[in-house]
């Protein structure tokens, strides 16, 4: 058990036993040969990356029927115009016909704010449905493969050096994630600029949030540890801006250049850091007996309203619920059924737990008593957009920061 950025003595820190692959939403018939891996975490004692200790392999994730689609919420879409808008007046706006790399481009959500400016883009997305629906619904000039050094030579040769490459909600996705930086230090010109963003890990751990860490998420960054991650390949983090997606993110800007001035923001996110005591494995201890509390309180609070003989529905089938449900041993004993907008989802079953996923339109057909909000991020635009349930009556409950009903 070595660290996968610096090959370091890793502590363990929570078992969370067997799961299934998050996003792996299923039908009936394929109940009996559901995958499971082990999902067990641990952080590094030298560089303090927090990360998966095994992984499904990557094609078990991302393949020709990838459930996450990024134009399913209103404010990230919004979240990915104010990203374009943010890049662009920081350094795009500077430069003479720039080229823009994104990689896991999804279903070109964030591209089409380039395109719509005429930006010279290229997107690079694994999943061959979300590639599909980028090039010809969004009309992004999309390439499908997995991002690495090798793909980065063939770019290179087929088009140009970059100007701007970015991942969100990527980066943190990827264990080979030393071939990922070797590739973006080839395409990117010297001058350029990398970015990326990705959930917190010290809002995971401030908000007991464990229910970031799926398959998909092999790495949780903190500043200090994507620090010595770019530290190894003489890369600099310049600058940092805190995001409130994602229950709490972080967004990076690096450089190739070891002179780069640091902005203020990043000596002052490795203070909160220090403070918190990031390098101190105790805290990872807190974190565990948290989950731990968490899964005792959730499912006794959820058990006492069935007890009342009231019925309880999830809302969005998140790939977070996916570790939430099998974690907490929540099935559809419990919870009816998730309302979901996906249409990749829809009528399916949820991995591992089987509950099945209907169409959010149906919700009003036959209205539970209580809906348990899986998508605690989107909480702003769902509930305004379900204002109808409350005023029929029903009850929402969520479970960040605390468990509670609305
Ligand atoms: P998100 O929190 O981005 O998911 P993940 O945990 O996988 O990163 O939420 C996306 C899911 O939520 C997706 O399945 C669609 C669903 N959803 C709804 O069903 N209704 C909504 O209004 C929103 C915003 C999302
Ligand atoms: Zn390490």
């Amino acid at each position: 058990m070595k660290c996968k950025v610096c090959n370091g003595e890793m502590h363990k820190v929570i078992d969370f036993g067997k799961m299934p692959i998050a996003n792996g939403f299923l039908n009936r018939k394929d109940f009996d040969n559901e995958y499971f891996y082990n999902m067990s975490t641990a952080v590094c004692k030298r560089c303090f990356m927090f990360q998966l200790i095994d992984q499904p392999s990557k094609e078990m994730m991302f393949n020709d029927s990838y459930a996450f689609f990024t134009h399913t919420s209103k404010s990230m879409i919004k979240h990915f115009e104010n990203f374009f808008d943010t890049v662009n007046s920081l350094f795009l706006n500077k430069i003479n016909n720039p080229f823009i790399v994104e990689i896991g481009s999804n279903d070109g959500s964030t591209l089409v704010n380039f395109k719509k400016n005429n930006l010279d883009h290229l997107g690079v997305e694994p999943s061959k449905n979300v590639a599909d629906y980028s090039k010809n619904i969004n009309n992004i000039n999309t390439l499908n493969n997995f991002f690495d050094l090798d793909v980065s030579k063939t770019i290179k040769q087929k088009y140009r050096n970059a100007d701007l490459i970015f991942a969100t909600n990527v980066f943190c996705h990827i264990p080979y994630v030393h071939s990922i930086i070797e590739g973006v230090k080839y395409l990117l010109k010297d001058e350029g600029v990398f970015i990326f963003e990705d959930p917190y890990l010290g809002d995971v751990l401030n908000k007991t949030t464990f229910d970031q860490i799926y398959d998909e998420h092999f790495f949780l960054f903190s500043l200090t540890s994507a620090i010595n991650l770019f530290d190894s390949h003489n890369m600099k983090i310049f600058k940092v801006e805190k995001q409130d997606t994602h229950g709490g993110s972080m967004r990076y800007y690096v450089s190739k250049d070891v002179n780069k001035k640091i902005e203020d923001s990043v000596d002052n996110y490795l203070e909160i850091e220090k403070n918190m005591q990031i390098d101190n494995l105790q805290i990872y201890n807190n974190f565990r007996d948290n989950c731990e509390i968490f899964k005792t309180n959730f499912r006794d609070f959820l058990l006492d309203i069935k007890k009342k003989g009231k019925s309880i529905a999830g809302y969005a089938a998140t790939s977070k619920s996916t570790t939430i449900l099998n974690y907490c041993n929540i099935d559809n004993n419990t919870i009816d059924h998730i309302y979901d907008t996906t249409p990749i989802k829809i009528n399916k079953y949820s991995p591992g737990t089987h509950i099945p996923i209907l169409d959010h339109r149906d919700l009003y057909k036959k209205l539970p008593d209580y809906l348990l909000l899986f998508a605690y991020n989107h909480e702003k635009e769902i509930l305004n957009k379900e204002q109808k349930f409350i005023s029929l009556g029903g009850k929402w409950i969520t479970y960040v920061p605390e468990i509670k009903i609305i």
